[in-house]
């Protein structure tokens, strides 16, 4: 397949160089939360900075981890778990596992494939990836890189015209649903982007929107990327937005960024095909809950009307059967994603969506679940649990 990047280091060294490092790097990484590190080494400070910070304090970014480890399980015992079934499927398409790519914004910062990599390995593993719509890599890109299963992140920017055309070219290039981001009317208080006066390096687009004079951002006194969004995004966003949307498009929406029960009704009553509770990798308001906190209050709001996904701090295959015990159809990564590629590319991609899966396999079998709708509320206890809040009846 042609790509217009090759990567550096493939075109900067011999094959069996890169396989070998490869091979090394896929023996000692036995976590994705592992290839943070390695990202850090290898990435210049302004994008991993980019990519690694939170907003403000970072509480909300600490609390994203921190909250799944208060969560603990009360395994069944004594079932045959020896065949064990993960495949689920999302707004009616199968998938194999409820894991999925969330967006990140700025892929090529991190590898040269950039999203062309992340897409491959979701595809692979047969799963959705959610394009971001400051992806550096365009909709049309990104399906060229063959069948997959892609989701796109829509951000509303004050010229509608502009999100039109880009949700028409979305719903051409195949992509299945839109995520709406709703939690950034304004851009969340990154210091390190702030310090570093963020920009993308050069060479770099916010490719969707080249041609509209939208594919760059200026270098500020502060985020360049904060100027952007407060020149470029529509603040006056709301709730009838989401039915405008539905009228310019056949593809579902996700409404991505509710974390309350107020507003899991709202979107139920809008008309949207599912809810994303999340706090935008806690980059957006610094002091929100966790999402693992926040999801049981906005799956019981839903009643059930429509699926309810989560993202935020998800790291680990125990992570991904907490959610779902309180009432997730599946969840999306994305940190783990970027800091992946920046490793090793799609081969790092394909790593972080394996140990995933193993992982939430392997707590499966030892929670006692051979099937998705095995895991209940039952097979965990929350800390509200502990305070007193009787457990769900047996
Ligand atoms: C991109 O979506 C970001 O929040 O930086």
């Amino acid at each position: 397949m042609h790509l217009p990047f090759e990567p550096e280091r493939e075109s900067q060294s011999g094959e069996g160089f890169v396989a070998a490092s490869q091979a090394i790097m896929a023996e000692t990484v036995t976590n994705v939360s592992e290839y943070q590190a390695i990202a850090k080494r290898k990435l210049p400070k302004m994008a991993y900075d980019y990519y690694a910070s939170g907003a403000e304090d970072e509480w909300t970014l600490k609390e994203n981890r921190e909250a799944f480890s208060r969560i603990l399980f009360r395994p069944r015992i004594l079932i045959d778990v020896s065949t064990i079934d993960m495949t689920t499927s999302v707004l009616g398409i199968k998938i194999s596992m409820p894991i999925m790519i969330s967006p990140t914004a700025f892929q090529k910062m991190a590898h040269p494939e950039g999203e062309y990599a992340t897409a491959r390995a979701a595809s692979a593993a047969g799963t959705v990836m959610t394009l971001s719509s400051w992806a550096t890599s365009s909709v049309e890109e990104v399906a060229s890189t063959g069948p997959g299963i892609r989701f796109f992140q829509l951000y509303v920017y004050k010229d509608r015209k502009v999100v039109e055309q880009l949700v028409r070219r979305a719903e051409k290039a195949g992509f299945k649903a839109i995520a709406l981001t709703v939690d950034t009317p304004r851009l969340g208080r990154r210091e390190a982007d702030i310090k570093n006066r963020f920009v993308l390096p050069p060479g770099l687009t916010l490719k969707n929107f080249e041609g509209l004079n939208l594919g760059t951002m200026d270098q500020a006194n502060d985020s360049g990327l904060a100027s952007y969004v407060a020149g470029q995004i529509d603040r006056t966003l709301s709730w009838k937005d989401v039915k405008w949307l539905q009228s310019i498009t056949t593809m579902p929406i996700l409404v991505k960024g509710v974390i309350t029960a107020e507003d899991a009704r709202l979107a139920v009553h809008s008309g949207a095909a599912g809810i994303i509770v999340s706090n935008h990798g806690a980059r957006q308001l610094d002091y929100v809950p966790a999402t693992i906190s926040a999801l049981e209050e906005v799956v019981t709001a839903a009643q059930g009307r429509i699926p309810v996904y989560l993202d935020g701090g998800v790291r680990r295959g125990t992570d991904v059967f907490k959610a779902l015990a309180l009432g997730a159809s599946g969840v999306f990564i994305g940190r783990p994603v970027v800091f992946a590629l920046a490793a090793e590319g799609e081969a790092g991609v394909r790593n972080v969506l394996r140990m995933m899966r193993e992982e939430f396999e392997l707590t499966m079998a030892l929670g006692g679940c051979t099937k998705l709708s095995d895991i209940t509320r039952n097979h965990i206890f929350t800390e509200g649990d502990r305070l007193g809040r009787p457990l769900p009846r047996m």
